[in-house]
């Protein structure tokens, strides 16, 4: 299982002060070296935390893979277009929200996405749809060529830390479900946001999961223990989630 990690949250303490630092890319390279099977970065609309440097640099300074995460919009579509990452996540956005709030509707507008998205394969970006766990949603995925599904983990998450622990159960029932069943479809399955030490191992135990995208806990954790230790205790529950469930 790969672990990929999304270093937004550097470039949004970074940009708290508009300064030249903490930079992002630094902390992609650490990663690199603690582990890391890829980077993910989220370059927004509004550019409130990854700036269009950054992936310009993270596209000529990485070894290990890129995850470009982005709206569906046209300006995307052409930045992507011209640095061909490895993988191309797409999610939904809106300017008010603080953070990616549910999956895309991907069943809802799967002509426009099918179009979209052509473009993307061709260059060769493995193409992955950022989606709540739900039927309709995965098989508009599979129909308009996605070759992955990443399965939106906050909900999960948040009811965990609100204590709601049968709600909770009910939508990891729903993950575990989704996650059988996209990989039966031929799609490869990844999931995350909101995840942490107190999360990951339900997760990282669906044997279908091939890659977490993990960030914002990580670079919290970073600030007491330090990047590379962060990242190594989540490789190890995840290394021992996996472990548990063979
Ligand atoms: N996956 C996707 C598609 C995301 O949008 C995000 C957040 O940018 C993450 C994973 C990582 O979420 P978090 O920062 O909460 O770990």
């Amino acid at each position: 299982m790969r672990l990929g990690v999304n270093i937004d949250h550097v470039a949004t303490v970074r940009n708290a002060r508009g300064s030249a630092y903490p930079d992002p890319v630094r902390a992609a390279k650490l990663a690199e070296k603690a582990g890391a099977d890829g980077i993910t970065a989220h370059l927004r609309e509004d550019r409130r935390h990854i700036m269009d440097e950054d992936i310009d640099r993270l596209i000529a300074e990485l070894e290990v893979p890129l995850n470009f995460e982005m709206a569906a919009t046209e300006e995307m579509q052409t930045i992507a277009l011209r640095h061909k990452p490895h993988a191309v996540c797409i999610v939904p956005e809106k300017r008010e929200e603080k953070t990616t709030e549910g999956g895309l509707d991907v069943a809802g507008d799967d002509n426009r996405l099918a179009r979209f998205v052509a473009p993307l394969v061709e260059v060769g970006s493995r193409v992955s749809m950022f989606i709540d766990a739900d039927a309709r949603q995965v098989e508009a995925s599979k129909r308009i060529g996605a070759a992955v599904v990443e399965l939106h983990t906050g909900a999960y998450c948040d009811l965990h830390y609100e204590g709601r622990f049968q709600d909770r159960d009910a939508e990891l029932k729903r993950l575990t479900e989704m996650a059988a069943y996209a990989h039966s479809l031929g799609l490869e399955v990844h999931a995350g946001h909101g995840l942490t030490y107190d999360t990951v191992t339900p997760i990282a135990a669906l044997p279908e999961v091939m890659e977490l995208n993990i960030g914002h806990f990580l670079m919290g954790e970073a600030m007491f223990v330090g990047l590379e230790a962060s990242i190594a205790e989540m490789r190890r529950l995840m290394t021992a989630a996996r472990t548990v469930d063979a």
